[in-house]
């Protein structure tokens, strides 16, 4: 990796390596959080959710029905974390494989061709949000008009607390009430996530259309840039690394999943989770008091030496390779999970037969969205040569 390409990233992780050896949890932000960096300690926190609070917060002013997943409090979120997991179960995922199998393929027709391309528009930005309509069903022809709106959201998503998810984006949210509502209509519904949602038995009664729509909008908040940056980072990894593109091309379907892994564990695309302490605890030695606010640094905890061997190194030999902590952990794990490794493997496995070497465009340096929570490329100049 170039130093002076991405300066703040670089130095993020030097920061977090030494806080890992320092004892404690080290005071961080201005003196206003404690900062939670070794493996062991960052898995705790996610796990003991009655002594630490969600990450994006709680506004007890919103009505029940408009509570975000991430923010509802025990027992109603693992009631309604059921009927998610339900939704968007692995076997119900398999129709989505061809489609962004397809999709994948149309893309690297359009772009395979040796020249510059920046591979962030073109094709990193577009399968996250694709592969979402496809899966909530939304119409295809909405799919540009769909794009926006999510993209607006997310620009937007520091409010969501203040706002209420609908309250971000009205124009979104009335769009996925008028889905909603027309579904409702239908006697024959579709096979997709917004009916398993409509039709969700919750301890005997529906979701109101508001809960569903409430829960469709985290879902496409939470799981389009998340994405994109796990793709970003994966062809960045490539570009960078022409022995493991090889790899990839000898026996893409072993090796595509393990590199994926892989950068998932050393780019963790959300790189740290917030937690407030909800009552007095402590995180090994350290007590911490109700309100403290804990930084949880899950990038930190993937590049901990004392579960991972080598953990600044890129390898796709590793025996503990799903262990990392980038889609959290307990209660809270990411949903999405499953549909994210799904896209990343996909594309990596069309690449591996479309194309022969990736290589970094020599006269164009990639940027780097701004490092503070997350880990993901705004653009990438690759060339892309035909197989
Ligand atoms: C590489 C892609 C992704 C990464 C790295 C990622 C990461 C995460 C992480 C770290 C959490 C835990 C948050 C916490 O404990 O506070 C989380 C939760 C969540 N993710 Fe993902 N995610 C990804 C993709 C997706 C996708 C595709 C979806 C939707 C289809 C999604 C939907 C969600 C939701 C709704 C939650 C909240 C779960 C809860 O609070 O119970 N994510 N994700």
């Amino acid at each position: 990796m170039e130093p002076d390409q991405d300066r703040e990233y670089l130095s993020a992780h030097e920061r977090y390596r030494a806080l890992r050896a320092e004892p404690g949890l080290p005071v961080g932000m201005g003196g206003r959080t404690r900062t939670v960096t070794r493996y062991d300690d960052v898995d705790h926190v996610l796990r003991q959710i009655w002594e630490f609070g969600g990450s994006m917060g709680y506004n007890p002013d919103l009505p029940e029905e408009e509570q975000i997943l991430p923010s509802i409090p025990e027992p109603r979120h693992g009631r309604i974390r059921r009927v998610i997991n339900g939704a968007i179960a692995p076997s119900r995922l398999k129709p989505v494989e061809p489609y962004v199998r397809d999709l994948t393929r149309s893309i690297l027709t359009e772009i395979v061709t040796g020249e510059a391309v920046d591979v962030v528009p073109t094709l990193v930005d577009p399968i996250p949000v694709r592969a979402m309509t496809f899966t909530f069903g939304i119409p295809e022809e909405d799919a540009d008009r769909f794009r926006r709106m999510s993209d607006e959201m997310v620009e937007n998503s520091t409010e969501v607390m203040t706002t209420g998810i609908g309250g971000l984006h009205p124009e979104f949210s009335d769009y996925v009430d008028e889905l909603i509502a027309e579904r409702l209509r239908m006697t024959d519904r579709p096979n997709d996530v917004m009916t398993r949602l409509i039709e969700a038995d919750l301890d005997g009664q529906p979701l109101s259309p508001v809960a569903v729509r409430t829960q469709m909008m985290i879902l496409i908040l939470a799981g389009n840039e998340t994405t994109r940056n796990l793709l970003g980072n994966l062809l960045y990894s490539l570009a960078r690394a022409p022995g493991l593109f090889a790899e990839l091309r000898r026996d893409p379907t072993t090796v595509a999943e393990a590199i994926v892994e892989e950068s998932l564990r050393i780019d963790a695309p959300v790189q740290s989770l917030f937690r407030t302490c909800l009552k007095p605890t402590t995180v090994g030695d350290t007590e911490l008091d109700t309100d403290t606010v804990v930084q949880v640094c899950l990038g930190s905890a993937n590049r901990d030496n004392t579960k991972f061997d080598d953990p600044d190194e890129f390898r796709i030999d590793r025996t503990n390779q799903r262990d990392h902590l980038s889609f959290g952990a307990g209660p809270h794990i990411c949903p999405g999970a499953t549909l994210a490794r799904m896209e990343a493997r996909i594309v990596l496995e069309q690449l591996a037969d479309r194309v022969s070497a990736i290589r970094l465009a020599p006269d164009q340096d990639p940027e780097f969205a701004q490092f503070f929570v997350a880990r993901g490329l705004k653009h990438l100049w690759l060339r892309l040569e035909p197989a």
